[in-house]
């Protein structure tokens, strides 16, 4: 291995084996594949030469889907000549001719890596989803299932290659909700495990998974506690501490620090791993594997959000887009309400002051909050070197189109902008100041004590001595006071490296070890999607838990243009749109930003119409800006644990006026899109086609364009009409959530629709706090991690007022 200063590249870690795929039998597979497989069918031209080869796949997992004539999509010669002409026509280095005719024929299946990364997603898919998946897929490869669901006698698994597409797209608009789920499923998955795995992909686009000029910053040499010594991995350890914190992310590492150095001792547990900078970025797979929650994505229920959470040490502040915002003042004021009379501390310069205190440790200085917005005062915004091209088409659109922009630089502590597209994927430099960077690192100066891979089962309470394995089995009922049973440690599970350091070795190269960590104080930080679910696991009964999920449900947009828009370049969000912030009168609607262009996250939920034209549209990348709609939410979902699992279950559906305020946002987008002269749009709103200009240099935004207000018609058309069938719209139309936020809401209500008070701590509890996202009364509005940081800074400067007065 070459030493981190010679080393050009990441030093990427392995990944375990991906499961078997054992819950299903070859049939089943065969059948999913067969569908993946017409997502991305193989297109060529009729008479190429590579229908006649003999190409047997000896890699796929089910050898049932031999290579044959019938995994052709043929087309004929002039049609597929005149699709690649538009392509080619449409980027500035066009692949040759026969690159994109091999890219084309490419089979999706035959790369085990692909097959690999499908079965690892579907491994974070829950064992009863997994089951109705697997039925339906059994039903299809029987002939009267398949007449039923396909309008063929033929199993699915034996047609062509063309007629699954066909079905494919049938699906798409079957009236039936569940089936127009299954598509959408199905295209989800083969379009992020394509562009996470195919090489292919990667030579026609350029993308590269290894950022230019990689060079890893300086890394704090964290020490984890070890457990288990000599292998004995029998009973119960235990240590004791004054403060337990449970989850390493925003709320824990700023908890942490404050409490370590207020002088107690601390141990914060996270159930991810540390990885220094010298391992990052990751490339897409090991990142989305390894950095985020439930191996990349956690799809809701029904499943119309996909949702992403980082899961490593650092949690969230590890893989953000480095969005510093303060709470807007409309949302302080919402979180104040006067009837509690406790809240008023959000409104009050005791707030600020913990913004300031983590903003000025960061090093953060931004300029949007409270600031007159320069394109509205009819000022040319800004536009600089730090700008990527979708933050300039932000920025002068908005000029253009009299919308308020502005940019949204992040300073870092060196006064430098931070100009990196790859930090979804993990931060080589360290260049900002952050949760794994400084705030970790801080506390360790202070004596608090780390422990990764460490899973928290339950918080233990008094009389219950942590051997039983799992929930708790004595329930809290809900109580209004600030006393009842009192928290005195959590148990869990502690997974140590393996042999090499790394997380990939199976058995018994890694030792297993349940832990009790005995605590005067436990403070849970395991975001909104985990605090509720162990709140729940260890026996507290409040309704409340895990109700009022917020999520900021995004609706992409992605648009084309003439030049090169070099995705990877500049910050990942460099400036944003607020016209459209407030829709309501009550701060709820969509703000428009740019969004992450790591290809796996802007195209898994590109919408797909068949195969050829992803694949193109795919080629395209190096010519694609993506943006999103960023919701503040008005109504909200919740979080609860799987029966079996444990695992948190993420029960949200956008409401139609939250979904209407997107729907505004998404074309708010495609305005600044066209106004700033995009050849081509797509919304991600299921039924709508792509905005296409006909003539290049069409669309001077000084001039109405009828062609694109009737598609604009469309898109609002599609978008609203089909939200009248019965879960309809959301389960077409894919939303994105990287923010999770309220889930154990704070009141001054005695509890009556909270879950902590206004010191952080649980209802009918002593001794046991929530500091992370989870305390948010509503949605913030603004991107969480400032917010989120600054209610722990008040929860754990309280919590360590009352430590040092005991
Ligand atoms: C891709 C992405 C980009 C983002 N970019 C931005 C941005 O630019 N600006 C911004 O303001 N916000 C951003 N966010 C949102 C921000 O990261 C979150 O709002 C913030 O991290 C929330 O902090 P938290 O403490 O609530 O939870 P997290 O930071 O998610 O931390 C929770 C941690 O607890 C651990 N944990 C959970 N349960 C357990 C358990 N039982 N045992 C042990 N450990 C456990 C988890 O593994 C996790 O590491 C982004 C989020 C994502 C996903
Ligand atoms: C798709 O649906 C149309 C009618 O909507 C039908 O005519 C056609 O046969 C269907 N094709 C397949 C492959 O199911
Ligand atoms: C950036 O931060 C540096 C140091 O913290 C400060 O001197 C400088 O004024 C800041 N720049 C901006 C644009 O905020
Ligand atoms: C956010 O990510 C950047 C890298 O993009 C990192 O330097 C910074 O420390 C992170 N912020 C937090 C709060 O962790
Ligand atoms: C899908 O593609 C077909 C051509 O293959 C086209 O006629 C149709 O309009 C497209 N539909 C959408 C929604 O893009």
């Amino acid at each position: 291995m070459a030493s981190a200063k010679t080393r050009t590249a990441p030093d990427t870690p392995s990944l375990a084996p991906p499961p078997t795929g054992d819950w299903w039998d070859e049939t089943q597979w065969s059948v999913l594949l067969s569908l993946l497989d017409a997502v991305l069918a193989p297109v060529v031209a009729n008479g190429d030469a590579r229908i006649e080869q003999q190409k047997v796949n000896k890699a796929a997992v089910a050898d049932t889907l031999q290579f044959n004539r019938a995994s052709f999509k043929r087309m004929p010669k002039a049609e597929l000549d005149d699709a690649i002409a538009r392509a080619r026509n449409a980027v500035i280095n066009p692949p040759g001719n026969n690159e994109i005719a091999d890219y084309l024929a490419d089979r999706a299946s035959d790369n085990p890596k692909f097959l690999m990364g499908v079965r690892r997603t579907l491994s974070g898919v829950s064992a009863k989803d997994r089951a109705d998946l697997g039925g339906l897929l059994t039903t299809l490869s029987g002939r009267a299932g398949a007449l039923a669901l396909t309008g063929y006698c033929t199993p699915v698994q034996k047609q062509p290659v063309h007629v699954r597409e066909k079905i494919l797209q049938n699906w798409s608009n079957s009236w039936i909700p569940l089936i127009r789920k299954v598509a959408r499923s199905f295209q989800a998955l083969a379009q992020t495990s394509w562009v996470m795995s195919s090489p292919m992909f990667r030579q026609i686009s350029g993308f590269s998974d290894v950022p230019p000029n990689w060079k890893a910053g300086p890394s704090h040499e964290y020490e984890f506690l070890q457990f288990g010594k000599n292998g004995d991995t029998k009973g119960i350890e235990t240590i004791e501490t004054d403060v337990v914190i449970v989850g390493s992310g925003c709320g824990g590492a700023v908890a942490a620090k404050i409490l370590a150095t207020a002088g107690h001792r601390v141990v914060v547990v996270e159930k991810g791993y540390h990885y220094p900078q010298s391992q990052l970025p990751m490339p897409q797979n090991e990142g989305a594997r390894l950095l985020f929650e439930n191996n990349g994505v956690l799809a809701s229920t029904d499943p119309g959000v996909s949702v992403l959470a980082g899961a490593c040490w650092g949690g969230g502040g590890t893989i953000n887009w480095s969005v510093s915002l303060r709470t807007p003042d409309q949302v302080r004021k919402e979180w104040a309400p006067k009837d509690q009379p406790g809240m008023s501390f959000i409104t009050s310069p005791a707030f600020d002051a913990s913004m300031d205190r983590v903003c000025d440790f960061m090093g953060v200085n931004n300029v949007i909050e409270n600031t007159p917005s320069k394109a509205a005062e009819g000022v040319v915004a800004k536009v600089d070197d730090e700008q990527s091209h979708r933050g300039r088409v932000i920025l002068d659109s908005a000029v253009k189109l009299g919308f308020k922009a502005d940019t949204l630089l992040q300073n870092t502590s060196g006064g430098k902008p931070h100009d990196d597209g790859y930090c979804h994927l993990g931060c080589a430099s360290a260049e900002k100041l952050g949760t794994s960077v400084s705030w970790l690192p801080s506390a360790a100066e202070a004596g608090a004590q780390f422990i990764e891979g460490f899973h928290v089962e339950r918080v233990l309470f008094e009389g219950d001595d942590g051997t039983a394995v799992g929930a708790a089995t004595k329930s809290i009922p809900h109580s209004t006071s600030a006393s009842g049973p009192k928290a005195i440690g959590v148990v869990g599970t502690w997974l140590s490296r393996d042999n090499n350091g790394g997380v990939a070795g199976q058995g018994d190269e890694r030792i297993k070890k349940r832990v009790i960590i005995k605590a005067k104080k436990v403070v849970v930080s395991g975001g909104s999607l985990w605090s509720p679910v162990v709140l729940k696991k260890s026996g507290l009964q409040n309704p409340q838990i895990g109700k009022n999920l917020h999520l900021h449900p995004c609706n992409f947009v992605s648009a084309f243009f003439d030049e090169e828009t070099k995705p990877m370049d500049k910050g990942i969000i460099t400036s944003i749109c607020t016209s459209f912030e407030d829709l309501d009168g009550k701060y709820h609607g969509p703000r428009l930003e740019s969004t992450c262009m790591v290809p796996y996250a802007i195209m898994a939920n590109l919408p797909w119409n068949n195969s050829l034209d992803f694949k193109l549209a795919a080629m395209r990348y190096p010519h694609m800006d993506g943006f999103i709609a960023l919701t503040r939410d008005r109504d909200s979902g919740r979080v609860f644990p799987d029966a079996t699992t444990g695992q948190p279950i993420v029960d949200y559906q956008a409401s139609p006026l939250d979904r209407e305020h997107a729907v505004e946002g998404a074309i708010g987008i495609a305005r600044l899109c066209h106004a700033a002269g995009a050849n081509e749009i797509r919304a991600y709103i299921a039924h709508t086609k792509p905005f296409i200009r006909l003539a290049k240099g069409q669309g001077d935004s000084s001039k109405e364009d009828p062609l694109f207000e009737a598609w604009v018609k469309d898109v609002r058309a599609a978008a609203l009409s089909s939200s009248l069938l019965w879960g309809g719209w959301n389960v077409a139309t894919p939303f994105a959530s990287a923010h999770q936020m309220g889930t154990c809401r704070m009141g001054d209500d005695g509890g009556k629709a909270s879950v902590v008070n206004t010191k952080g701590q649980v209802w009918g509890t002593q001794g046991l706090y929530v500091a992370d996202a989870s305390v948010f009364p509503s949605a913030s509005g603004v991107n969480p991690m400032v917010t989120t940081m600054a209610f722990a800074d008040w929860i754990a400067n309280g919590l360590a007022e009352e430590l040092s007065a005991n």
